[in-house]
């Protein structure tokens, strides 16, 4: 089935009556783009809010910016403790960050690329290999998050890939003023993660399987499945999202679904998703719908490959519109 989009998302109808916060990195697979289609499949209420892929968090800050989160439980989740590392020193010293990201884009506007490698081989890997624990928690410093942004903003594509030995290894985007240094967004960003509950977790998202109760919302944004083995981006981390990990996740999104839980998925057309969720009677009995939405694939280091595409949105919410 297809489905259309709510209002877009820069129509004066569409602000939230709370305060926008667009993400603050950009990131591989980020959803602002389909915020318009997942909009739909918000439930109209909800206990807690729980996002096992959390990335750059696009829905997470579509629904704090409209006053969705308020007095509710968060748990944000992701794997790659560089993120979580970050997201935690932005938290709790945000001027601290915002400090370092000042003198990172002042060398920035003269030094240029060489600059950016710099930052990235002589600073930002060695520090993280310091920092790093032995569990692979990564113990991030104000230095170290503002780094990462600065990386963010000013690499190729905003994507976060690192080599088989671990180390950061994105070569530096073309662009010619870069935004690097906002101050009223890190406050912002700050202030959304500082409500008194909600958790950021450096971890697996298996742990939404003892976590999730009925009534709660959960928001799973995985890596994709390869529509193609040429179109196989999955390197978030060091490590491979795998078919067996798409099939782990599919029997927790539906043993959530049995629970009660209200389940928002967003997945590839692959052939693969389409066995788990559109043509599997356990997911249909569970009652899980897969819709297909028209999408922009961002990621594709060939230009002429980021036309439209379909992707899926699987879920247990009737449809709605926001307003
Ligand atoms: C498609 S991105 C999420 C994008 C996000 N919705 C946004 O708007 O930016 C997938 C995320 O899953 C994370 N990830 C990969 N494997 C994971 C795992 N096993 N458990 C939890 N997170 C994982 C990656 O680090 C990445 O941030």
């Amino acid at each position: 089935m297809r489905i259309a989009a709510d209002r877009p998302i820069d129509s004066p109808i569409a602000k939230s009556p709370g305060y926008p916060i667009r993400p603050l990195l950009k990131w591989a697979g980020g959803k602002r783009q389909l915020l318009p289609y997942l909009r739909r499949f918000y439930p109209p209420s909800f206990n807690r809010y729980i996002e096992p892929f959390f990335g750059s968090g696009a829905v997470f800050f579509d629904l704090h910016g409209a006053g969705r989160l308020r007095d509710c439980d968060v748990v944000l989740i992701d794997s790659n403790a560089d993120l979580i590392g970050c997201y935690e020193t932005v938290r709790t010293q945000p001027d601290a960050v915002a400090g370092e990201l000042d003198v990172l884009a002042a060398a920035h506007a003269s030094g240029g690329q060489a600059q950016y490698y710099a930052v990235r081989d002589q600073q930002f890997n060695p520090i993280r290999d310091r920092l790093r624990g032995g569990d692979g928690r990564i113990a991030y410093t104000p230095q170290l998050a503002a780094m990462l942004i600065y990386l963010n903003r000013t690499g190729f594509n905003g994507l976060f890939r690192v080599n088989a030995r671990g180390a950061f290894n994105v070569p530096a985007g073309r662009y010619d003023r870069p935004k690097i240094a906002d101050r009223e967004k890190l406050a912002r960003v700050a202030e959304a993660f500082s409500a008194a509950r909600l958790r950021l977790v450096w971890g697996s998202f298996e742990s939404v399987l003892s976590l999730a109760e009925s009534g709660d919302f959960v928001y799973f944004d995985p890596p994709y499945a390869p529509l193609s083995r040429t179109a196989n981006f999955t390197s978030y981390t060091a490590l491979r999202f795998t078919a067996d990990d798409q099939l782990r996740l599919q029997r927790i999104v539906i043993a959530l679904a049995v629970r009660g839980c209200h389940v928002l998925l967003s997945n590839s057309t692959a052939d693969e998703i389409a066995a788990l969720y559109d043509r599997n009677a356990d997911a249909r009995a569970a009652g899980l719908r897969a819709l297909r939405v028209p999408a922009r694939r961002m990621i594709n280091s060939n230009a002429a490959r980021r036309g439209p595409v379909e992707e899926y949105l699987i879920t247990n919410v009737a449809a709605g519109t926001r307003d």
